[in-house]
C-alpha cells in the first residue's frame, strides 16, 4: 500500500512538474540561454519535441507547399529538411510550431489513407499527400496548391539534407587543412559531432513512444539519455531510452502546496519478481511497437541481458533505439557525463579525438564485446583529466558533497544518484591551461604507464585504487561502486589497449614537433590527428580474431630492408629502424600484422626503458632526449 501512495504522489507530482513548468517556455527559454542544466536541457528539447511534427515529401522543394497548408493549424516558426537514403532518397521535414496544441491539432487533422494497410496510429508521423486532382504520387513544388491564398513560408528551411554527415574524404582534407593540431581536435569535434536536428529527431522519436502509451499510462515518460543528450554523441549515434510509469526521472519529486490525491488508481498486482516482470513488460512493449508505431521495423528484444532491452530500428528517422525500462542509473550517468562536459570545453574536443582514434584501430566496435566500449573509454578520459596536477574535472565525490535536497535522487532499486547539479555551487575551477594536443599526447602517456594488472580507476574519488578482482580492466561504477563499468574487456583487449596506446603516443609525439614546422615545410600531407587515425584494416574487429594462436613467425619480423637499415644507422637505433622500416613490410595476413605490429611496439617502449634505466650510469641518447623535450 505504500508503494501505492508513493507513486500515486510521484505520479502527481510530476504532473503538476510537466504542466506548471515544462509545458510553459521556461525550459524552451533556458535551452535558448544557451547553458541550460541537464533537467532543462532534457525538458527543453521535450517542450520542444511536442510542438514538432515530421512530414514525409517528394522533396525539400514541397516546403514551400506545406509550409502554406500546415499553416493554418499555428505559426510554424521552423522548419528542418532532411533524406533518409535507402535505394531511393526519402525526404522529411520537420516542422517546428509555436506550441504543442498547434502542432496537436496538425496531428490530430490526420486522415487515414485506404490504400494502406495498417490500423491507423496518432503520432507525429505524417505524410504529405498530392492535393486532389493531382495525378501520381508526386508533389507539384511551390505555390502550386488548392489553397486560394498561398503565404509564402517566412523563413526559409533551416536546413537542407539536415542529417547529411560530412564524408570520410572531406573530413580528412578539412583537417590536413587545418594549422595545428589543436584544430585538428576542435575541427573533428565540430564536423561530427551530433547536431541540433540529430538532437530533435531523437527527442521526438522518445515522444512517439510515450504518446502512444499516454492513454493507458498517463504518467509513461521515455526519455532520451546516454550520448544523444550527455553531448558526447556523435551523427548517426544510437538512441538509448529509457521507459518509466512513475515519473522517476529528473527533479521531479519536488514537494508542493497541494496535498496528494486520494484518489487513487487501482492497478493491477503483479505476483513475479521484478526482473521477470520486466521482461514480460518488454516483451508486451517490444510487439506493440513492433505492430503498431510507424516507422518501427526490425525489433529485436534482448531480454536475459543486465540490462533487458528492446532494439529496433526507425525508418523515418533512420535511427537505431535500445528501449530499455530499468536502467535508471545509465539515466543519471549520462547527466554527470552532460556536465563534466560543461565544465571545460575541452572536454569534448578531447574524448571525441579519443574515441575516434579508438574506432580507428578497432579497439572499439559499435557491437557489445570484450573490447572496451564508448563508456569506459568516456570514464578513462575523464578519470584522466581528474587526476591532473592540475585537474581539468573534479572528482564525483566533491559533486556528490556539493549535493543539496534537490539534488535527491535514489532509483526505485536504492541506487544513490544524489550529487550537486549546480556548477555554480559545486565552485570548481581549473588552474590547468594545456592546449587540446598537449592533453592528448599526456592522455595516450597515461595509460601507457598505467598499471591496468593491479589498479583500479575510481571517479568517485579521482585516484587509483588497488583492483577489487581479476578483472583485466577495473573502472568502478561511479554510481553503483561495488560493480565495474569494464568487467567486459577480455585481457587481450586490455593488453591491446596498452599497446595502442603506446603507438599513439609515440606517434603523437613526433606529431606534435612536426606541426611545430610551419605548413608548408611538412613532410606530409597526412600529418597531425590524421596519423593517429590510419589504421582503417584495424576498424573491423571479427568475433574469433582472438581465439587464433597468436604466435608469429620469427622470419616474419626479419626482412631484408629492416638488415640494410640497420646495418647503415648502427645498433644503437634499432628501435627507429624498426619503425621506420615498418610500412614497407607486406604481410598477407591482417592478424599478423597487427601482431608484428604490437610486438614492435612493445619492443620500442621496452628499448626507450632500457635506455632510461640505463642513464644512471651514461647520458641519455640525444635522439631520445630530443623525442622527449616539449
Ligand atoms: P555510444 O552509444 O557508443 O555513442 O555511447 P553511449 O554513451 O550512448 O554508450 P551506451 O549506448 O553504451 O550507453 C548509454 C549510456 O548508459 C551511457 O552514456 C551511460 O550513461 C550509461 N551506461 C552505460 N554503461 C553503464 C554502466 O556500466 N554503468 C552506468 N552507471 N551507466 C552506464
Ligand atoms: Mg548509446
Amino acid at each position: 500500500m505504500n508503494n501505492l501512495m508513493r507513486r500515486a504522489q510521484n505520479v502527481q507530482l510530476w504532473r503538476k512538474y510537466c504542466v506548471k513548468q515544462y509545458t510553459t517556455e521556461a525550459a524552451s527559454a533556458a535551452l535558448s540561454r544557451g547553458k541550460p542544466n541537464y533537467d532543462e536541457f532534457i525538458a527543453g528539447r521535450q517542450v520542444q519535441a511536442q510542438r514538432s511534427i515530421v512530414v514525409q515529401v517528394s522533396s525539400e522543394k514541397s516546403y514551400s507547399e506545406l509550409y502554406n497548408y500546415c499553416s493554418r493549424f499555428g505559426s510554424i516558426v521552423g522548419a528542418h529538411h532532411y533524406c533518409v537514403r535507402h535505394d531511393d532518397d526519402l525526404h522529411y521535414i520537420l516542422l517546428e510550431y509555436s506550441t504543442a496544441h498547434e502542432a496537436a491539432a496538425a496531428i490530430d487533422s490526420g486522415a487515414t489513407n485506404g490504400d494502406l494497410s495498417g490500423v491507423p496510429v496518432r503520432s507525429p508521423f505524417l505524410w504529405f499527400k498530392a492535393a486532389p486532382g493531382k495525378r501520381g504520387p508526386k508533389l507539384a513544388p511551390n505555390n502550386n496548391n488548392n489553397n486560394n491564398i498561398h503565404h509564402p513560408p517566412t523563413s526559409d528551411l533551416q536546413s537542407v539534407d539536415g542529417t547529411r554527415q560530412l564524408d570520410q574524404e572531406a573530413l580528412l582534407s578539412q583537417l590536413r587543412g587545418a594549422e595545428s593540431i589543436e584544430q585538428q581536435v576542435q575541427l573533428l569535434h565540430r564536423h561530427t559531432q551530433l547536431n541540433d536536428l540529430g538532437v530533435r529527431m531523437r527527442f521526438l522519436a522518445a515522444l512517439q513512444v510515450q504518446q502512444a502509451i499516454s492513454g493507458m499510462f498517463p504518467a509513461a515518460q521515455a526519455h532520451p539519455f546516454g550520448s544523444s543528450v550527455n553531448g558526447f554523441g556523435k551523427m548517426g549515434c544510437d538512441l538509448d531510452l529509457i521507459l518509466r510509469f512513475d515519473g522517476e526521472t529528473g527533479g521531479r519529486k519536488q514537494s508542493s502546496g497541494e496535498p496528494p490525491s486520494r484518489l487513487i488508481y487501482h492497478t493491477k498486482e503483479n505476483l513475479s519478481n521484478g526482473r521477470s516482470q520486466t521482461q514480460r513488460h518488454m516483451e508486451c512493449f517490444g510487439d506493440m511497437l513492433h505492430l503498431f508505431l510507424p516507422g518501427v521495423c526490425h525489433v529485436r528484444r534482448i531480454l536475459q541481458a543486465r540490462v533487458p532491452i528492446i532494439k529496433y530500428h526507425h525508418e523515418h528517422l533512420n535511427l537505431e533505439v535500445d528501449l530499455s525500462m530499468s536502467n535508471l542509473s545509465g539515466f543519471y550517468m549520462s547527466e554527470l557525463l552532460y556536465m563534466f562536459g560543461e565544465i571545460d570545453s575541452r572536454v569534448r574536443p578531447l574524448t571525441f579525438s579519443i574515441r575516434r582514434w579508438a574506432q580507428a584501430c578497432g579497439l572499439t566496435n559499435p557491437s557489445p564485446g570484450r573490447w572496451i566500449s564508448n563508456f569506459s573509454l568516456t570514464c578513462l578520459v575523464m578519470y584522466f583529466l581528474q587526476q591532473l596536477r592540475q585537474p581539468i574535472l573534479p572528482t564525483i565525490g566533491a559533486l556528490v558533497k556539493a549535493a543539496e535536497a534537490k539534488d535527491v535522487r535514489v532509483t526505485e532499486d536504492g541506487i544513490n544518484c544524489t550529487f550537486g547539479r549546480d556548477l555554480e555551487r559545486v565552485g570548481f575551477q581549473s588552474r590547468n591551461t594545456s592546449s587540446l594536443s598537449e592533453l592528448l599526447l599526456q592522455f595516450f602517456e597515461f595509460y601507457s604507464q598505467f598499471d591496468f594488472h593491479n589498479r583500479a580507476i575510481s571517479l568517485n574519488e579521482g585516484r587509483q585504487l588497488s583492483k577489487p578482482d581479476h578483472s583485466a580492466m577495473y573502472i568502478v561504477n561511479p554510481l553503483e561502486q561495488l560493480l565495474n563499468v569494464s568487467k567486459n574487456v577480455s585481457l587481450e583487449e586490455c593488453e591491446r589497449l596498452r599497446i595502442e596506446v603506446r603507438n599513439a603516443a609515440w606517434i603523437l609525439e613526433s606529431e606534435v614537433e612536426n606541426s611545430s614546422l610551419p605548413q608548408s615545410e611538412r613532410q606530409e600531407e597526412t600529418w597531425g590527428l590524421l596519423n593517429l587515425f590510419k589504421h582503417p584494416e584495424k576498424a573491423i574487429i571479427r568475433p574469433n580474431m582472438f581465439f587464433k594462436p597468436r604466435m608469429v613467425e620469427v622470419s616474419d619480423l626479419f626482412e631484408e630492408k629492416h638488415q640494410q637499415l640497420q646495418s647503415t644507422i648502427g645498433p644503437a637505433s634499432t628501435g627507429e629502424a624498426v619503425a621506420t622500416a615498418a610500412p614497407s613490410v607486406a604481410y598477407k595476413n591482417v592478424s599478423v600484422r597487427q601482431q608484428v605490429q604490437s610486438i614492435k611496439a612493445a619492443t620500442r617502449t621496452e628499448l626507450k626503458q632500457l635506455r632510461g634505466s640505463s642513464s644512471a650510469a651514461a647520458a641519455p641518447s640525444p635522439s631520445t632526449k630530443n623525442r622527449r623535450s616539449r
